[in-house]
C-alpha cells in the first residue's frame, strides 16, 4: 500500500504551556489555574471528577502553599529554561509544525490588566524565533486548560460575559505581537470540556451550585463569543492567519445492533460534534433545543452575538483523538472504561492502554471520514498518544515498542482516510517531549519520544533522553508516512 500524504503534510508534536513550562511565578507570569491543582496520589484517587473540579476552600489553600512538590504544573519539565534544548529535539526528528500553547497569566498576570506583561510576551518571542530557526511553524493555542486565578475569584471564570472582552483583549495582544511570527492558531483547546469539567475548561467553581449544566452552557455561549470575535480581531490584523476550533473528540459506538443503542450512540457523536457545529457552521444546532430543554437550560444571548457567530467561522477544525467508547441502553451492561475527560462501556474488541483507555486506530478513520463529510473543511489532529510507564534502562535506553505500535496503527489510519478523500492538514502526536498529565497531574503517565528524568514528587536531573520511537519517529517524517 502507498501512504498518501501530501508533500506540504505538517507533521510534528504537541504541548500545552501549563504542563511544561515550569517557572510558574518568574517573568512576572501571574498564578494560573493549573499552578493550583494539587497532585493527588492514585490510591486517594475516587473519580475523573473529582480530580479535574475544584472547591473555594481548596483553591485558597492552593494560593497560600507554596510547597511545590504538591503543585506538578507549577514545575512542568522547565520548558521555560530549557526550550532550546528542546526544540533543537524536535528539529532533529524532523518536526514541519510544534503545537504549543501561550500561557494566558504570562502575558495578563491578572487577567484584567490593560497593558501585558512584557517579559511574558518576550519569552514567547524567543521560543517562535528559535522553532523559525529551524524552519518549524508554530501552531499556537490561546487557551489550553488554564487562565490567570484571579478571573476565577473574582468572575467564577467563565461564567460571567466579562471575560469575553479579557479574553479578547489577550488574543488581540498576541496576535499583533506575532502577527509575523505564527500562521496557524486555536483558539480555545478541547472546548467542549467546559460541559464535562467546568474547571478544567473554563474557571468555573460549583460549590453548592445545584445548576451546573445551565452554567456550562451559558459559559460556553460566552467562548464561542470570544472565540467569534477573536477570528474576526485577528483576520483583521493579519488576514493570512489561519484559525481553527478544537475538539476532545469523543468517539462512542453502540453496544449491539439493538435499535436503543444505535440511536444512543448516534446523539452522543452528535453531542460530541455539537461545538464544532457552532464553530464550523456558525449557529447552534436544531437537535440541541431539545437536549437544552430537557436539562432545564436557558441560554442568554446578546443581541448581535447569532451574527457575530455566524459570520466569523473558523478556518479548519482540529481534534484530539486518543481512543473510543461504547454505549447502550441495556442498564445491566456496566463494564466501564476510563479514559480522556470521559468515561463509558467496554469494548470487547479493543485493548487498552496502562491507565485503561481503549486503543482504536480505526477509529480515528472513522471520525476524520464523519467529521469530512460533515465539515467539508481541512482538519488537523492535534493530539493523539499514548500514555504509558516507560522504564529508562540501566544503559540510559527508552524501549517503547508499545508506543510504536500505537503511533504507527494511527498513522496507518489517517493514510487510509487520506486515500478516502479526507483533507488533512497534519499531525501532531501528543506529548511529544514527557510532560505534567492534564487530568492526573502525573509525570508517570508518559506520551513522549523524549524521555524526561522526572517522576511524580519532581525528583529528577531534568535530562532529556530519545526513546526508541524518537529514532522511529524521525524516520516517518523523513518518509513523509511511508516507512510506519
Ligand atoms: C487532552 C488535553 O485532553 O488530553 C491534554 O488537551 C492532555 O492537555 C491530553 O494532556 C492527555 O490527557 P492526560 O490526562 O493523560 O494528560
Amino acid at each position: 500500500m502507498t501512504y498518501p500524504f501530501p508533500e506540504n503534510f505538517l507533521w510534528g508534536g504537541a504541548v500545552a504551556a501549563n504542563q511544561v513550562e515550569g517557572a510558574y511565578n518568574e517573568g512576572g507570569k501571574g498564578l494560573s489555574t493549573a499552578d493550583v491543582v494539587k497532585y493527588c496520589p492514585p490510591k486517594e484517587r475516587q473519580s475523573l471528577e473529582q480530580l479535574l473540579s475544584m472547591s473555594g476552600p481548596q483553591l485558597e489553600e492552593a494560593v497560600q502553599d507554596d510547597n511545590l512538590g504538591n503543585y506538578p504544573k507549577r514545575r512542568g519539565i522547565d520548558f521555560y529554561h530549557r526550550y532550546k534544548e528542546d526544540i533543537a529535539l524536535f528539529a532533529e526528528m524532523g518536526f514541519k509544525v510544534f503545537r504549543m500553547s501561550i500561557s494566558w497569566p504570562r502575558i495578563y498576570p491578572n487577567g484584567d490588566e490593560q497593558v501585558p506583561n512584557e517579559a511574558g510576551l518576550r519569552f514567547y518571542d524567543d521560543v517562535f524565533d528559535e522553532l523559525r530557526k529551524y524552519n518549524i511553524e508554530p501552531l499556537v493555542t490561546i487557551s489550553h486548560y488554564e487562565m490567570p486565578v484571579h478571573l476565577v475569584t473574582k468572575y467564577n471564570g467563565w461564567e460571567s460575559r466579562e471575560l469575553v472582552e479579557l479574553f479578547v483583549r489577550y488574543a488581540e495582544t498576541v496576535f499583533t505581537r506575532y502577527r509575523d511570527k505564527v500562521k496557524y492558531w486555536l483558539t480555545f483547546n478541547e472546548i467542549n470540556c467546559t460541559l464535562k469539567a467546568p474547571f478544567l475548561g473554563a474557571g468555573i467553581i460549583l460549590d453548592g451550585k445545584s445548576n451546573e449544566k445551565q452554567i456550562a452552557f451559558q459559559a460556553l455561549h460566552h467562548q464561542f463569543v470570544a472565540s467569534a470575535l477573536a477570528i474576526k480581531r485577528g483576520r483583521e490584523i493579519n488576514p493570512q492567519f489561519q484559525i481553527g476550533c478544537m475538539l476532545a473528540r469523543k468517539l462512542l459506538y453502540p453496544y449491539s445492533c439493538h435499535p436503543g443503542d444505535v440511536l444512543k450512540a448516534q446523539a452522543e457523536n452528535q453531542m460530541a460534534m455539537f461545538c464544532s457545529d457552532v464553530q464550523v457552521r456558525g449557529y447552534y444546532p436544531s437537535y440541541i433545543r431539545r437536549h437544552l430543554e430537557q436539562h432545564g437550560v436557558t441560554i442568554t444571548m446578546l443581541p448581535g452575538d447569532e451574527a457575530l457567530l455566524r459570520d466569523n467561522l473558523v478556518d479548519f477544525l482540529s481534534f484530539s483523538y486518543y481512543m473510543s467508547s461504547v454505549v447502550s441502553v441495556d442498564e445491566s451492561i456496566t463494564a466501564t472504561t476510563e479514559g480522556n475527560l470521559s468515561t463509558g462501556l467496554k469494548n470487547p474488541f479493543l485493548k487498552t492502554s496502562d491507565w485503561g483507555w481503549q486503543i482504536d486506530p480505526k477509529g480515528l478513520r472513522f471520525v476524520l471520514k464523519e467529521m469530512h463529510d460533515r465539515y467539508q473543511l481541512p482538519l488537523f489532529v492535534v493530539e493523539n498518544g499514548l500514555g504509558a510507564a516507560d522504564v529508562l534502562e540501566l544503559d540510559g535506553t527508552i524501549r517503547d515498542p508499545y508506543r510504536i505500535e500505537y503511533l504507527a496503527q494511527h498513522i496507518e489510519q489517517m493514510a487510509e482516510a487520506i486515500a478516502d478523500g479526507v483533507e488533512l492538514m497534519g499531525y501532531t502526536s501528543w506529548g511529544c517531549i514527557d510532560l505534567i498529565s492534564a487530568s492526573t497531574s502525573e509525570m508517570r503517565k508518559r506520551y513522549g519520544f523524549i524521555y524526561v528524568d522526572q517522576d511524580d514528587a519532581g525528583n529528577g536531573t531534568l535530562l532529556r533522553l530519545r526513546k526508541d520511537s524518537f529514532y522511529w519517529y524521525k524516520k516517518v517524517i523523513t518518509s513523509n508516512g511511508a516507512d510506519l
